[in-house]
């Protein structure tokens, strides 16, 4: 401990970036004490302390960078040495063990295997194409049941939510897969725990305040232990008697890929059953809620906008003129309802705030980086840089219309996904999902706000757990648009 208490003493000899004067021991503890919005927390000290600042939090040096710029050193000119994620207790004490992880693992031979496996296999355009009938049989049902509302209030909050988990949860177990809901209600329980940060992580050195706050988080851990145990167990048991051209094929589902690597032993290394339960969990973890809130967000959005919501349903409902239900849609020429999704992710990235860590010390824009600082890349801020942004706060999916801006992490301004080696892998399957879901929602039916509420009522107040997602539920009426025959 006085190591550490030296240690940041010392580093006042270290040029860091500017930031608030510091308490002896916590630092700017207080600084951090719970706002309920800390993307909004960071972007208003930003305003204070420039567009790179950092805060010593107990033993913790954090550096918040809030410009494309920067945000282009970090991920760019240094990216190796920020390649690497900050493990928090919360994160660390749900992990199957301390090794396996795919999301936290260092930067290293390691990830880059397993990463190879999830590009390549898990989450490929092939295999994203080979989900499209979870994906139709699921919104067939959402489509239905909106229907079925009959012009009453609907919270679309959940039925999106259970509509894209619903899809998740099938690509990783399988069609019908009887302990997916125990494993959801573990998992929700587990993300709402380890969202925010934990005093734990502030004072490393004091083990007590590991233990104390680790208890509740390895109870859960064992809980979402002991069921995907026995979902791999279940699958391994499957694959033995499974042919051999079913083994392999289009068809699987995430855990009958995994095992069938651990067998073929062609990583390098040994995949072990931890390795593959924490693959699993991490897809969960960051698939579920991030694609959830994204069209939430953006149905929120085109309520707010009812000029942008008619241009994107003619877009859509020109496109998808006379089609079935979900079936065999093709969405490439959607260019506005793409515009729509980016324009979402730019005012409201479900992660504001993309965590990396510093290997080793380095100069970022002439300020030194400690090695292990926590390096928070700020997405949110970026992403509303009215020196790279004409009228930020506004909603307008024109702009990506004209524009060749992508969200796979080469424009700096725009970074939802992350960029670089670390960037997400789910890209593919999270705009697929996305992509389908409002595709439908626009072309069936045609959408109001309850109670004679108007756009401009519509609360917008955001909530920040491991997302950002809305404060309150939204409530819409739906009404059928001419059965889509017009
Ligand atoms: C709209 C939906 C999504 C958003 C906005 C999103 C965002 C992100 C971000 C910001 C990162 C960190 C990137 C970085 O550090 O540069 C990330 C990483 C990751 N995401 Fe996503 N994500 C989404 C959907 C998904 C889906 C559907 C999956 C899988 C089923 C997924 C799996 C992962 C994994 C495994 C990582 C860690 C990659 C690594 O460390 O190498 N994400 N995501």
């Amino acid at each position: 401990m006085l190591i550490k208490i030296f240690t940041a003493r010392n580093s006042n000899a270290l040029k860091l970036p500017p930031g608030p004067k510091k308490l002896p021991l916590i630092g700017n503890l207080p600084q951090m004490r719970r706002p309920e919005l800390p993307h909004h927390h960071m972007s208003g000290l930003a305003k204070t302390y420039g567009p790179i600042y950092h805060l010593r939090v107990g033993e913790l040096t954090l550096v918040v960078l809030t410009t494309p710029d920067i945000a282009e050193e970090v991920l760019r000119t240094h990216e190796i040495n920020f390649a690497q994620k900050p493990l928090s207790l919360s994160t660390e004490t749900m992990m199957m063990d301390k090794n396996s992880s795919f999301m936290y693992a260092p930067y290293g031979e390691y990830w880059r295997q397993l990463r190879k496996v999830c590009v390549l296999e898990l989450l490929s355009v092939k295999r994203v194409r080979s989900f499209q009938s979870i994906r139709e049989d699921e919104m067939r049902n959402l489509v239905q049941f909106v229907r079925s509302s009959l012009g009453r209030p609907l919270n679309l909050t959940d039925e999106i939510s259970s509509c894209l988990t619903a899809i998740i949860s099938k690509a990783a177990f399988g069609e019908s897969y009887k302990h997916q809901e125990e494993y959801l209600s573990a998992l929700k329980e587990g993300i709402e725990l380890a969202s925010g940060f934990s005093i734990a992580d502030f004072f490393p050195s004091i083990r007590i305040l590991r233990y104390i706050s680790g208890r509740k988080w390895s109870s859960v851990r064992q809980r979402c232990d002991k069921i995907s145990s026995r979902i791999l167990n279940d699958h391994k048991r499957r694959r033995e008697v499974l042919s051999i051209q079913e083994v392999g094929s289009a068809k699987e589902d995430f855990v009958d890929v995994l095992p069938r690597i651990q067998e073929s032993n062609e990583l390098g290394f040994h995949l072990t059953d931890n390795d593959i339960k924490s693959v699993i969990l991490e897809f969960f973890g960051g698939g579920t809620d991030t694609s959830s809130v994204t069209a939430e967000w953006a149905m929120s959005e085109l309520l707010k906008n009812p000029q942008v919501m008619t241009k994107a349903q003619a877009e859509v409902r020109e496109a998808l003129k006379g089609k079935e239900l979900a079936q065999d849609l093709d969405l490439q020429g959607l260019k506005y309802l793409k515009s729509v999704i980016k324009e979402t992710l730019r005012l409201h990235p479900p992660t504001p705030l993309v965590p990396r860590e510093a290997t080793k010390a380095c100069k970022i824009k002439g300020y030194d980086i400690p090695p292990k600082s926590r390096v928070l890349i700020h997405v949110g801020a970026i992403g509303k840089d009215p020196n790279y942004w004409k009228d930020p706060e506004r909603f307008e999916p024109g702009r990506f219309l004209e524009s060749s801006i992508d969200f796979i992490g080469m424009n700096y301004h725009f970074l939802p996904f992350g960029s670089g080696r670390r960037v997400c892998p789910g890209i593919a399957f999270a705009m697929a999902n996305v992509e389908l879901l409002l595709a439908l929602l626009l072309y069936h039916f045609d959408w109001a706000l309850p109670n004679g509420q108007t756009p401009e009522e519509l609360d917008m107040t955001e909530d920040f757990k491991a997302t950002v997602s809305r404060k309150r539920d939204l409530y819409v009426i739906a009404t059928p648009h001419s059965l889509g025959h017009d």
